[in-house]
């Protein structure tokens, strides 16, 4: 019986880094081929060696520092790239050489200038040399998605021969179908006799949208390795995501025949943020499971039925992936079931308010600011209408100076507080914290800046920056958002409007002390 465990191979550090702006850092690939292993990867392919000295230092110090997964580096079926792995990896634990040549007609004619049989000997040559060097030797065929079949399970039968122990099927322009794609894996166990002497493995691009869907069905043939990158970061439009075919595979065990991962689902979560900070890639807010949407629920239908039992609009729990706060965002669509919850979540009784009333004023509320917090909730409890939305802070006059070598950021901000203008000025790393620092000083509140967020609405010169900050006041957390062409402007309005939010909460504090 073959073997359910699923070897998860991430690629984040090679075909994930090669597709980037910029090139990573030592020391930030460093950071993720650690993180990498602590999210309890098999094998981390750290990069390609013979590219640069670069990257052949930065495989070096990845194979010194990861000592639980294989570290693996890919070259070309050429002497230098395989001389060039060994000596980048030869000071790890446990490593891996990868090697590649493409096996379509379309590239062997095209690109490698090659016929079948050169491009057959040239793979066999490379595998036999890697293998004086270790026994852990993985052997990709490019493009085998687009290869004829009979080529493709020739060269799988002398690759192994030759002594590769990971035979690797790329989809590597992402062009096959789910079914199309497991009957070639299937095809290669009916066809290719010393295939059982291998681990099959799979690698899929997602220029369809289907490299979790061609991976999961290459895995229902017999494959036992799947080529992922986090976030699905890779050439085009990228890799399978190792978060959702991890989850998928999780998830969908039972119907997977007990298929398993190794992968500790709750540092998936941690480990996504990771790598799209690093990256500079940030993950769009849909994406499945990793996106800050995957797990909220913002319809009053769905909010009612997971607060009813979750499984209604829930088919695994964010916990599962590390993220413990409550994702049930409060707009316009919420229904009386969700505030009411909210509400009772804060420590408040059902007969000590009127719920259609605080419903009214919520929706009213929800219409104008989108996106609804608690202590806004509570503020439609406690202050009178007009108290609720008088706004304590108002920005009157910004003036920043900022330049490079030497120049000192100096902020200068005019405000109204409760009616009454004051100014203050301050230094700070960069203009914006420059801001936030006068707008300390002005309003007195020391919080501590939990996250900024800059994002462009619109393109062009006349696009405007999104700020969206998030603090920390006494244990609660705080959201504030601005919006401007200049994105100082932007970062000075969303601060005065989380300090606004911590303003109406200390005002909501003071009323409940009166009460009490
Ligand atoms: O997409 C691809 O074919 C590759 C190989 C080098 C494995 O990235
Ligand atoms: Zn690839």
């Amino acid at each position: 019986m073959k073997d359910k465990k699923i070897i998860i191979f991430d690629s984040t550090l090679r075909d994930g880094e090669q597709a980037l702006q910029q090139s990573l850092s030592l020391n930030q690939k460093l950071q993720i081929a650690l993180a990498l292993e602590n999210l309890g990867v098999d094998v981390i392919e750290a990069g390609f060696p013979v590219s640069s000295p670069g990257d052949f230092n930065s495989v070096q110090s990845i194979a010194k520092n990861v000592k639980n997964s294989i570290v693996c580096a890919l070259s070309r079926v050429v002497d230098k790239d395989i001389d060039a792995c060994y000596e980048a990896l030869k000071v790890a634990q446990h490593f891996r050489i990868h090697t590649f040549i493409a096996t379509s007609d379309l590239h062997m004619k095209d690109k490698l200038k090659k016929d079948f049989n050169e491009v057959l000997i040239m793979a066999q040559n490379a595998i036999k040399r890697a293998r004086n060097y270790t026994d852990d030797v993985e052997f990709s065929c490019e493009d085998a998605g687009r290869t004829p079949i009979d080529n493709l399970c020739k060269i799988v039968e002398e690759a192994i021969k030759a002594g590769a122990k990971t035979i690797n099927i790329p989809d590597t322009v992402g062009y096959t179908l789910p079914y199309e794609f497991g009957e070639i894996i299937k095809n290669l166990f009916n066809r290719v006799p010393n295939i059982d002497k291998a681990i099959i493995s799979v690698h899929c691009h997602n220029d369809l949208g289907m490299a979790t869907g061609n991976s999961l069905s290459a895995i229902m043939q017999g494959a036992r390795q799947i080529e992922c990158a986090m976030n699905g970061l890779g050439e085009r439009a990228g890799n399978c995501a190792l978060e959702e075919v991890v989850m998928a595979i999780k998830t969908r065990t039972q119907f997977l025949d007990g298929l398993y991962t190794d992968i500790i689902h709750e540092n998936i979560a941690k480990t996504s943020k990771l790598v799209a900070a690093i990256c500079n890639e940030p993950v769009p807010s849909h994406k499945a499971i990793v996106g800050s949407n995957a797990f909220s629920h913002s319809s009053g239908i769905h909010q009612d039925g997971v607060l009813k039992n979750r499984e209604t609009y829930e088919i695994m729990t964010p916990q599962s992936i590390g993220i413990n706060d409550n994702r049930m965002l409060m707009t316009a669509r919420s229904g009386r079931h969700m505030i009411k919850i909210c509400l009772d979540n804060l420590g408040y009784a059902a007969n000590t308010y009127n719920l259609d009333d605080v419903y009214a004023r919520f929706l009213k509320l929800a219409d104008k600011k989108g996106q609804v917090y608690d202590y806004d909730l509570e503020a439609l409890m406690f202050l009178s209408q007009d108290k609720e939305e008088q706004m304590g802070f108002v920005l009157e006059n910004l003036n920043v100076i900022s330049g490079a070598k030497g120049v000192i950021p100096t902020a200068s901000v005019k405000m109204s507080i409760d009616g009454e203008l004051k100014t203050e000025s301050s230094t700070g790393n960069g203009p914006v914290e420059a801001v936030f620092n006068c707008i300390t000083r002005l309003t007195q509140i020391e919080c501590l800046l939990k996250n900024y967020n800059i994002s462009a609405k619109g393109s062009g010169v006349d696009a405007q920056g999104q700020v969206d900050v998030d603090v920390e006041f006494k244990g609660r957390r705080f959201h504030g958002k601005g919006l401007s062409t200049d994105v100082i402007e932007a970062s000075a309005e969303a601060f005065i409007s989380v300090f606004n939010a911590i303003h109406r909460y200390l005002l909501i504090e003071d009323v409940k002390r009166n009460a009490g």
